[in-house]
Parts: C-alpha cells; structure tokens; sequence
C-alpha cells in the first residue's frame, strides 16, 4: 500500500490496496492516515455494497441514515443520486449534523454515476484552520460556544423522520464549543459550519457575534486549509466529518450524479479544548 499527502494541510492519496481485501495491518495504516490526514482518497476500487460497508467498518461501526433502505443493498448504504434535470441544492461548505449532539465522526463516498464534468467535492481541515489563526483571534474565541440547529435540505427528507425531524427544528439548539480538541492527536480545531447549521455564538446572538462566526466561517474556506477532489468512477473517499468541512459542487445540471454513502455511529459529542 502507497500513501502521499495530496497536500501540505489535508488528504491523502492510498493506492496499492483492493478495498474488498484490507488486512489488519493495512485496516491499522489506514485508520492512523485518517487521523493525520483528514481524508483518504482511493482510486479505482470497483466494489459492491457488502464489501463497502467491511471496508467502512475498519473506521467503525456503520449505520442506516436513509430511512427506506435500498433494494439488494445492506441497509446501511445510501444513496446520492441527483437525477437527470433535477439540480443539486447543496452547494456550499458544510458538515453533516452539527445540529445533533454527537455529530456523525466519519462520512465516505463512492462514485457510482458521474457527468461527464463537474460535481467535485472540496474539502477544508478545521484543525489547520484553527492553527491558521492569529493569537488575538485564538483568545478571543477559546471559551466561546455556539447554536446549532437542523434548516431543510435537499436530503432531510430522506434521512429523518417527520417525527424526527420536528424535534429538531422545535426543540432548544444544540450546543458544541467554538474550539473543540481532537482526542485522537490532541489538536484543537475550528468547530464552525454554514450559517443554517450553525446559527449564532452563545451570549452573541447580535451583529458582532454573527461577523465573528463569518469570518472563521470563510477563514476556513482558505485555500492554503483545502483541496479539490474530481470524482472519478469507483473513487472512494473516505473523511473526518467533524474535522472537515466540505463543498460538494453543484456545477453539472442537467446531468446525473449517484454516490453511493456511508457513515459511522456517533458515540462522543465534540470535546471543548
Ligand atoms: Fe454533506
């Protein structure tokens, strides 16, 4: 097995490994990359449904997020499929389910359907961002938390229930530290996320504090914390949902896209550094 960083900040390239074949050795390798790097890239991994969900069991347990399985696939498995004509609404920097109390830790995609161009995914390390900051900024920011709450997407319907869902949205915020500390290398990291996710700073909720959260919002952005990932079919991508943000691209209408997710059991909320 073959690592090189894609670059200096985040993500790493993996080639020399059959993802429906990962010894222990290599599970070990991987899930120590993760870590470091944020995001691991595969290329050319052709596998089915069962063999995705072993091979994302190496990073933890996987579990059903769409509420109607898919036909002839383990119930964990969903699916992105923006059809033909119909056009993909997300399309900014984000992290799944900040608004939940344990986030989500780790996501992956495999590329089933592609357009010809277009539809790539950017992704941003938030512990890079957090290091990028200026000391005044670190202080100012330490001990601060913020509001998250649930705003309908295009995948809410198929994810939540309406029972669910209205807990969330007429329920109190859920609240997570401003700067969390990663357990498993100690690094602090930019816990932030789009505005309908992330609503307001805590005893902030007023123009000073919404400008602060902007500016660490588009500070992560920066391209010195990021990279661009052109989908190729049966790229697999594995990355640290709540040490991330990513943009997937919403370029290619009126053409198709269908990824096939995963994701792990919450089991922690994020820790306050
Ligand atoms: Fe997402």
């Amino acid at each position: 097995m073959d690592m090189k960083p894609i670059n200096p900040a985040i993500g790493m390239w993996v080639s020399g490994v059959d993802l429906a074949n990962v010894g222990e050795a290599e599970a070990g390798a991987l899930r120590e990359a993760l870590i470091d790097r944020k995001v691991l890239v595969f290329r050319d991994q052709p596998i089915t449904s069962p063999q995705y969900v072993r091979f994302m069991n190496i990073f933890g347990e996987t579990v059903q997020e769409d509420l109607v399985p898919h036909e002839g696939h383990p119930t964990e498995l969903c699916i992105l499929h923006i059809r033909p004509k119909e056009k993909q609404t997300i399309n900014f920097w984000h992290m799944d389910y900040s608004f939940r109390p344990n986030p989500t830790p780790h996501l992956s995609l495999a590329a089933q359907e592609l357009p010809d161009c277009g539809g790539d995914t950017l992704f941003c390390n938030l512990e890079a961002a957090y290091e990028g900051l200026d000391e005044e900024t670190k202080q100012r920011i330490s001990s601060l938390e913020t509001n998250h709450k649930v705003s309908p997407t295009q995948n809410a319907k198929a994810r939540f229930s309406p029972k669910e869902y209205k807990a969330m949205t007429e329920g109190e915020p859920v609240r997570h530290p401003l700067v969390c500390r990663n357990p498993d290398n100690g690094r602090e990291y930019l816990f932030v996320n789009v505005p309908i996710y992330c609503r307001s700073i805590v005893g902030m909720e007023n123009p000073e504090g919404d400008a602060l959260l902007a500016s660490l919002y588009a500070h992560a952005q920066r391209p010195e914390y990021h990279f661009r990932l052109t989908w190729e079919l049966n790229t697999v991508v594995v990355w640290e949902n709540t040490h991330c943000l990513h943009y997937p691209v919403s370029d290619y209408f009126p053409h198709e896209r269908l990824m096939w997710r995963l994701a792990t059991r919450a089991v922690t909320p994020p820790q306050a550094a």
